[in-house]
Parts: structure tokens; C-alpha cells; sequence
């Protein structure tokens, strides 16, 4: 077969949106006969697939960029090319070919379905190709997709964000809110519970906008109970929830259907609801401990996660602190906390009252001490408890413990039969920390 020898590298960065499209890539390289590598030092083509979320998710693809030079140089027949978001911001294109002129492919998140074509273009006429769609095209269905696990998936039930918070880069490189035709979504996890899998993660920027779009239009929570009548899959979770969209019955279908796992991520951004209006997240303080007490009814023992930045144009000592107060309060199980980062081209960017970087860092620092409190706080009360876990594989420890996920998403580390990877197990918690919980096969 053509290609049969050539080997491929992607290094990937950001967020699911990303790893899907990689996965996607991945699959096409596949059908044409290469095959994965993951030193790159000997890859015939490397594909960087880039994230430009906050600053520094850009200074890595630059660092990395620079260092493929020398590859080049010895291997003049390797071809690089640079992908993802990052390539959609108005300018970065043409700044990367100027920059790196040893690239050989530029493409967006809007056409990555192409690159197979790009691919050939390069090879036969021996110059660089960039091409960025400005636009989405709709969504195209049925690319091979190549995944990294064989006992859980991601699958994106639609792309792209329409809510513009005034930090977020997000739907200028990604597009507008389309959404999947739901018989596709359900072929395509019946293929997958075929093929073993036992968990599927539903992705989207904001998930709970799911279908709006469509004809007739299906509401996420009539998705989720659809999905959770099929055969053989034993878990569904999904993200991103903005709270402004988190329907009741969205809340209901979870604590209804035995599929459905309890945990929730619902990014808070910020506990102040004067930060939260400058952001243009539709929602108050107040609205968001509402809702999180109505879930914590709902669902007991939910698994609460969520998003935080610190230092936002114009955050005060006390905004800052009502953050803290909020995060005491929720008692979140994980959270992923951000500096704010200026994004070119973004409303806050422009907006007065900049943070200093010191005020930033010591706000950082002291958010992730309170967050670091709740998830040992919630984690302890895993000990002594028998839960559910689907083993995943190997654990990442340096011993030869499994390790897999509880339904509320908590990491569990054991020492365990390999032959129950993929599997749902029994598990007593012994030992629990900021992070993970450690427990035995009974
Ligand atoms: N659609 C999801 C996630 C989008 S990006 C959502 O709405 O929650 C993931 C997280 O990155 C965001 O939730 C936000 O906390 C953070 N983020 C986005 N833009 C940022 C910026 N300019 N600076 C710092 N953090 C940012
Ligand atoms: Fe960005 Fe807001 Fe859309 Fe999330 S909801 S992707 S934070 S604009
Ligand atoms: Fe995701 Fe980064 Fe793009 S967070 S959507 S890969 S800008």
C-alpha cells in the first residue's frame, strides 16, 4: 500500500475540540496507509494542532515551531503542518509562513476535513499551501476517526459558541453554534458501543444549546433520554453546561436515567456579579448558587467541576473575594483556574483597569489554595465507600496500579486484575487527596 512505511506525528493542544480534530486527522492518515509515531524525531510528517485560548497555549506552538527547523534541515522530504485555532486569528497565517517558512501546510478548524487533499497538493507542486475558511460549512459527517482510548469516547454533538463572553477567542476561530442531526449522533455511539466502548462524553462549547438550530428542534434534555435508551452503553457525560442554559429538565433527565452520570462542569468564571456582567455571562451570583443548590438537591453526591479566572479588566480585592467566598460555598470536586489573558480582537481586551501581573498571580495562588481545600474536603468523604469504576487502563502512578473513574468522574487508583480494563468494578476507597482517591478491588 502507498504510505506504508511513513509515519506520522500530532501534537495536539487545547481543548476536546482539538483532540477530536486530531483523532479526526489521525483517521485520514490512517486510510492512506500511515502510520502513528510518537517520537517526532522520526516522523514523516508532523502536524501541529494548535490552541490560542490564552497567551500562553501560543508561546508553546511558537517554542515548539522553532525547534522543528533543524528537523527540516536534516530531513528535507518532511512535511510540517500547522492546524487548529490558533491558524483562525485574522493575520497568524501569513505572520507563521513569514515566521517558519519551512512550513509546508497551513489549514484552519474550518477545513481540517481536507488536509488528505492539501497533503497531495504539497507533495506534487513542492511549495507551501495555506488555506483558512473564514466561514463554517456546515458539519461533515463521516470521517474516520482514530481514538486514543478503546473504553470511552468523546463525541461532539455540536460545534462552535454564539455567546461571545467578552474574554473568550473561542467563537472567532471556531464559528457559530450547528448542531448534529441526533440520528447521526446515535449511529455513531451505536458503533462505538459495538466496538466495546462503555462511556461516551457528549461535547460542545455549551451543550445545553443543543438542537436549537435544528428542524424540527430537539431540546439536549429529550437528546440525553434518547441516548440513554441504547443497548450495551453504560455511561453518558457531557460538557460545556453554561449556567445561564442549564435547563431543569436537563437536571431531571440526570437524576431519572440510570446512564446518565452524576456530574456536572459548570463554569462559574467568577463569583462577582459585576465581573460576571462585564463578561457577559447572563447570569448573577445569585443565579448560579441557585442552580447549583437545585442540582445538589437533585442529584445527591453530584460530582460539581468548573471554570475560574482571576484578574479580569476592572476586578476589585472584593470581587475577588466573593470568587473565594463562592468556591468555599459550592465546594467544587475539581476545578481548572485561569489567569485572565488578554485575547486580541476580544471586547476585554480593550477594556480599561488592566490587572497588574503580581495582583493576578497572588489572586491565582490564593484561589487555588481555597479550591485545593474543597476537593480534599469532598475526596475524604470517599473514604471507607464502595463505588462504581470503569477501568480505564494503567495508571499513570509510576507503579503497576489500574486506574478508572467513579460515575461522579473521580479519579481512582488500584492494584487490580488487567483483564478488567473496560470493565465496571467494585471499588472500596482507603485513601483519598486533593486529587484522586485510592482504593481496592473487592
Ligand atoms: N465553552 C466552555 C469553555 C471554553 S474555554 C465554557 O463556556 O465554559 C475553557 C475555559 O478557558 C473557559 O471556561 C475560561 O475559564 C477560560 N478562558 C477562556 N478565555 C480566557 C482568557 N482570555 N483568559 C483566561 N482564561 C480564559
Ligand atoms: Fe468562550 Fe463563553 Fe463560548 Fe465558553 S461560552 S466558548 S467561554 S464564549
Ligand atoms: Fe479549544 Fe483552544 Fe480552540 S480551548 S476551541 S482548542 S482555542
Amino acid at each position: 500500500m502507498e504510505n506504508e512505511n511513513k509515519l506520522f506525528y500530532i501534537e495536539t493542544w487545547g481543548c476536546q475540540m482539538n483532540e477530536e480534530d486530531s483523532e479526526k486527522l489521525s483517521g485520514m492518515l490512517r486510510n492512506s496507509g500511515y502510520s502513528n509515531t510518537e517520537e517526532r524525531e522520526k516522523a514523516d510528517i508532523i502536524i501541529f494542532n494548535t490552541c490560542c485560548v490564552r497567551e500562553n497555549a501560543e508561546l508553546k506552538v511558537y517554542g515548539n515551531l522553532g525547534a522543528l527547523k533543524k528537523l527540516k534541515k536534516t530531513n528535507p522530504d518532511l512535511i510540517i503542518a500547522v492546524c487548529g485555532c490558533m491558524m483562525q486569528q485574522e493575520g497568524m497565517a501569513q505572520a507563521i509562513i513569514k515566521k517558519y517558512p519551512f512550513v509546508d501546510i497551513i489549514f484552519g478548524t474550518h477545513n481540517s476535513h481536507k488536509f488528505p487533499e492539501y497533503l497531495n497538493r504539497t507533495k506534487q507542486e513542492g511549495k507551501s499551501i495555506i488555506e483558512i475558511w473564514n466561514k463554517e460549512e456546515g458539519i461533515v459527517e463521516g470521517l474516520p476517526i482514530d481514538r486514543k482510548s478503546d473504553v470511552k469516547a468523546f463525541v461532539t454533538i455540536m460545534y462552535g459558541c454564539n455567546n461571545f463572553c467578552t474574554y473568550c477567542i473561542v467563537p472567532y476561530v471556531r464559528g457559530r453554534e450547528r448542531s448534529r442531526n441526533p440520528e447521526d449522533i446515535e449511529a455513531e455511539i451505536q458503533g462505538l458501543v459495538k466496538l466495546g466502548y462503555k462511556e461516551i462524553t457528549l461535547l460542545g462549547q455549551n451543550v445545553n444549546s443543543y438542537g436549537k438550530d435544528l428542524v424540527p428542534a430537539l431540546s439536549f434534555s429529550n437528546l440525553l433520554r434518547r441516548l440513554n435508551n441504547i443497548d450495551g452503553l453504560e455511561r453518558v457525560r457531557f460538557m460545556t453546561s453554561h449556567p445561564k442554559d442549564l435547563t431543569e429538565d436537563v437536571i431531571d433527565a440526570i437524576s431519572e436515567c440510570d446512564k446518565l452520570c452524576e456530574q456536572i462542569h459548570l463554569p462559574v468564571q467568577s463569583g462577582s456579579s459585576r465581573i460576571l456582567k462585564k463578561m457577559n455571562r447572563f447570569y448573577t451570583r445569585e443565579d448560579y448558587l441557585n442552580l447549583v443548590k437545585k442540582i445538589k438537591e437533585k442529584i445527591p453526591g453530584v460530582g460539581l467541576s468548573t471554570d475560574i479566572i482571576v484578574g479580569f479588566p476592572g476586578e476589585t480585592e472584593e470581587d475577588f473575594e466573593e470568587t473565594l467566598s463562592l468556591v468555599k460555598e459550592v465546594e467544587y470536586d475539581t476545578a481548572f483556574t485561569f489567569i485572565y489573558s488578554n485575547r486580541q480582537g476580544t471586547p476585554a481586551d480593550k477594556m480599561d483597569e488592566q490587572i497588574p501581573e503580581d495582583v493576578k498571580h497572588n489572586r491565582f495562588n490564593r484561589l487555588i489554595e481555597a479550591v485545593n481545600k474543597t476537593f480534599e474536603k469532598n475526596n475524604k468523604e470517599y473514604e471507607g465507600k464502595v463505588v462504581e469504576v470503569l477501568v480505564e487502563g494503567e495508571s499513570k502512578t509510576s507503579d503497576d496500579r489500574l486506574m478508572g473513574r467513579t460515575r461522579t468522574g473521580k479519579l481512582v487508583n488500584f492494584y487490580g486484575d488487567k483483564s478488567n480494563v473496560g470493565k465496571l468494578i467494585n471499588v472500596r476507597i482507603v485513601k483519598s487527596n486533593s486529587f484522586s482517591l485510592t482504593g481496592e478491588e473487592i
